[in-house]
């Protein structure tokens, strides 16, 4: 059975030391090892990459990210960071094609397939998103933009390549303050889509959007679900334990 990904991305948040504290609460009530069955992973900005890699120590449980990454290794591209930079700095997931960075930085599916190439170049896990707007919705049209999202950037992959992504399904219309979270119902027809085009052929099929406490186990639930991706619910360290215990509930069945 696949692991349940268990996982925040802090966004733009936190001070080093908001950052520091929530990772040495984690590693104190963590221990060395995960949840059986769960992995958890963290992502936070990246002037916190190096002191949450410090604090988590380098055989930790819970996989450490970036949330971008150029596809060049290296060159004349002011402000950003590339791959083998996070990877020196102690992150072994990339995160690409986040809506917020499609909609506000130029993102497409072409630098998302460049990117995922990039990571996979470097021995890093690509975690890819992809999800649809309102409209998109309302036209019913969410399984098919999904899908070609997700052939755009994993394009040109052999089987080895592919079965070391993770996808993350994230409507935008569930994510953050504006979101309202996906209903069960709405989910089946798109991961029963995603799991028909790459099923177990990747590393995971998550959900993110709007992840709560009262949500996470019925969304856990759904067919094809191998984890979710947590945005504000998880940067309070408390209730990002109880979701790694919600999962671990699940697993345990
Ligand atoms: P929220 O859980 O805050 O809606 O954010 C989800 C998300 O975008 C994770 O990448």
């Amino acid at each position: 059975m696949t692991d349940l990904w268990i996982g925040t991305s802090w966004k733009m948040n936190k001070t080093l030391d908001e950052a520091r504290a929530w990772t040495t609460g984690l590693v104190d009530a963590l221990g060395d090892s995960a949840p059986a069955g769960i992995q958890p992973f963290v992502i936070p900005s990246f002037t916190a990459t190096t002191t949450v890699r410090a604090l988590l120590g380098q055989d930790s449980p819970v996989l450490l990210g970036v949330q971008n990454a150029h596809w060049e290794d290296a060159g004349a591209w002011t402000g950003e960071v590339s791959v083998p930079q996070a990877k020196d700095a102690g992150a072994q997931l990339v995160e690409i094609g986040h809506s917020e960075r499609r909609e506000h930085f130029g993102e497409t599916v072409e630098t998302t397939r460049l990117k995922v190439a990039a990571a996979l170049r470097h021995g890093l896990t690509p975690l890819l998103c992809i999800g649809e707007d309102a409209q998109v919705k309302a036209e019913g049209g969410s399984s098919a933009f999904i899908l070609e999202q997700a052939a755009g950037a994993l394009d040109g992959l052999d089987a080895a390549e592919l079965s070391r992504v993770v996808i993350a399904y994230e409507p935008i219309w569930a994510i953050g303050e504006k979101g309202r979270p996906a209903t069960v119902e709405e989910l089946r027809e798109p991961f029963a889509a995603l799991a028909e085009a790459y099923g177990d052929r990747v590393a995971g099929l998550l959900y993110g959007g709007s992840v709560n406490l009262d949500n996470a186990a019925d969304l856990l639930g759904i067919e094809h679900v191998t984890g979710l991706f947590v945005g504000r619910t998880a940067w309070k360290l408390e209730d990002y334990l109880e979701l790694l215990r919600i999962a671990e509930a699940h697993r345990a069945g």
